[in-house]
C-alpha cells in the first residue's frame, strides 16, 4: 500500500498547490447598487480575495454578479446589509451548477473532426481542426498563419479570409477568447468565419475588406477552464508566477500598462503581469497587428458578459477626439443586433459605462497601433444562471451577433 499512498499524497499536494480547490460552498450574489455610495462600497472591495466579479461594475448601477467563497459570505452579506445594498442569491450552490453545466455544455452531440456544431463548446483542438479543414477546402479564400505559441505550446492559429490576398485590402482584425472562461466568445468568431467562408451569399462582404480572425487568444486558459469543474472560472493565461499562475491578458498590453484598474498582485484576476507583453499570447497579437497595421482599419475583441459595445478609452475617463464617430458606428451595430430578437446592447466608451481598466487590447489597438476603430464587444451571459449561455443558446447569440458584425463590415467597406 506504500506506493499508492505516496501517489495519493503526491496528487493531493499537486491539487492543493493550485490557487483554489473547488467551488464547494461558493455562492453567486446578484447585487443591485442603486446609489452612489453603494458603488463606492463595491469599488472598495473589488480586489478582495474572497470575491470574483463575474460581470463588471457599471456606473449606470446595473446589477453585478459576484461569486463569493464560503469564507467571505458572512462579511460580504453584512457589508451589503449595513450599507442597505439590495441583493439576491443568484446561484446558491456554484459547485452543483458547474457540474450540471459541464455535462451539458461539453458533451453535446458527438462532432466530427473539422466540424463546428454551435451545439456545444468545442475544444481548442477541434477549433484548430476546423480552421485546417477550411484552408484545405477553400484554398482560394482562406490562408492560415500560426502567429505564435501559447505558454503551454498551443498553436495560435489565425485565419485570413480574402478574395484577393494580393490586393492589400483594408483588414478587419477580430479576436476572441482572451479571457478563458468567456466561452461564448470563440463561437461568435467561428460563426463569422463560417459565414464568410462557407456561405456563398456573403461573398460580397469581402469585395472591399479582408478579415483576419484569431478565435482563441488564450488557449491554455480556455483548455484549463474546460478540464474539470474546479477550473471553470479561470480567466487569465497559465504562465507561472512566483506564487500564482496566470496574467490577465487584457491588462497586459503596453498602453498605459499597469495604470488604474489593473493589479500588481499576482494572484488577482486583473494581474497585469510582470511587464507589458510578458505573455506570449499578447505578444503574438501585438506583433501580428504591427506587421500589417496600416491595413487594419477595425480591431474587434470579443468578451463576455454584459451586452456592451465599448470603445476607448479604458484607461481614463476622457474620450478620444473621434468619439462621436465611434459612437455612431457602435450604435448602428447595436441596432442591427437588436432587430434580430430584441437583445439590447449598451454602447459607449469603456469608462462611460465601466470603471477604468488599463492595459486592454482595445486601448492598445487605438493608442498604440493607431487603429481608429477599436471595440470590445461584451456578449450576453447565461441569463439567470452560470457564466455562459447553455448550448441551446449558442445559436441565437452567434446569429444575432453576426448581424452586428456585418454592420461593422459595411461601414469599413464604405469608408475605406
Ligand atoms: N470586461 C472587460 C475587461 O475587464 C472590459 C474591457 C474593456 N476595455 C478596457 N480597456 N478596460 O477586460
Ligand atoms: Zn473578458
Amino acid at each position: 500500500m506504500i506506493v499508492p499512498t505516496v501517489i495519493t499524497i503526491f496528487l493531493l499536494a499537486v491539487t492543493f498547490a493550485e490557487e483554489f480547490n473547488d467551488y464547494d460552498g461558493y455562492k453567486v450574489f446578484r447585487v443591485q447598487p442603486s446609489e452612489e455610495h453603494h458603488l463606492k462600497t463595491l469599488i472598495n472591495i473589488l480586489d478582495n480575495e474572497d470575491l470574483d466579479f463575474w460581470s463588471p461594475l457599471r456606473h449606470d448601477k446595473h446589477p453585478v454578479d459576484v461569486n463569493v467563497n464560503p469564507r467571505g459570505q458572512s462579511w460580504f452579506v453584512n457589508l451589503l446589509k449595513n450599507n442597505s445594498i439590495d441583493y439576491e442569491v443568484l446561484i446558491d450552490d456554484v459547485e452543483k451548477t458547474v457540474l450540471e453545466e459541464r455535462s451539458n455544455q461539453l458533451s453535446g452531440l458527438r462532432s466530427t473532426k473539422g466540424e463546428i456544431t454551435f451545439k456545444k463548446y468545442h475544444s481548442h483542438d477541434e477549433i484548430n481542426a476546423y480552421l485546417d479543414k477550411l484552408e484545405k477546402n477553400y484554398p482560394k479564400l482562406v490562408s492560415l498563419e500560426t502567429i505564435g505559441k501559447s505558454y503551454e505550446g498551443r498553436s495560435l492559429k489565425l485565419i485570413k479570409i480574402s478574395t484577393d490576398s494580393s490586393a492589400g485590402k483594408p483588414v478587419i482584425f477580430m479576436d476572441a477568447g482572451i479571457h478563458a472562461r468567456e466561452w461564448i466568445a470563440p463561437p461568435v468568431a467561428l460563426y463569422a468565419i463560417k459565414e464568410l467562408v462557407e456561405n456563398e451569399a456573403n461573398i460580397h462582404l469581402l469585395d472591399k475588406v479582408d478579415w483576419h480572425i484569431l478565435p482563441v487568444v488564450n488557449p491554455d486558459g480556455y483548455e484549463f477552464s474546460r478540464t474539470n469543474t474546479l477550473n471553470r472560472f479561470w480567466r487569465k493565461t497559465r504562465s507561472q508566477g512566483q506564487t500564482c499562475k496566470g496574467v490577465d491578458a487584457n491588462r497586459n498590453f503596453d498602453f498605459h500598462w499597469a495604470e488604474t484598474g489593473s493589479s500588481s498582485r499576482e494572484c488577482l484576476e486583473t494581474y497585469h503581469g510582470p511587464r507589458p507583453f510578458s505573455e506570449l499570447e499578447t505578444q503574438a497579437v501585438k506583433e501580428y497587428i504591427l506587421r500589417i497595421k496600416d491595413r487594419v482599419k477595425l480591431y474587434l475583441t470579443l468578451h463576455s458578459y454584459g451586452k456592451m459595445i465599448l470603445y476607448p478609452w479604458g484607461y481614463k475617463y476622457e474620450l478620444p477626439e473621434d468619439h462621436e464617430e465611434l459612437q455612431v458606428l457602435g450604435d448602428a451595430v447595436a441596432e442591427s443586433i437588436r432587430r434580430v430578437a430584441g437583445t439590447k446592447y449598451a454602447v459607449g466608451s469603456v469608462t462611460s459605462i465601466l470603471l477604468p481598466g488599463a492595459g486592454g487590447s482595445d486601448d492598445w489597438a487605438k493608442g498604440g497601433a493607431g487603429i481608429k476603430f477599436s471595440y470590445t464587444v461584451e456578449l450576453p451571459g447565461g441569463g439567470s444562471k452560470g457564466f455562459d449561455p447553455p448550448p441551446t443558446k449558442i445559436t441565437p447569440v452567434v446569429t444575432e451577433t453576426w448581424e452586428g458584425l456585418k454592420t461593422f463590415n459595411d461601414y469599413i467597406a464604405k469608408k475605406y
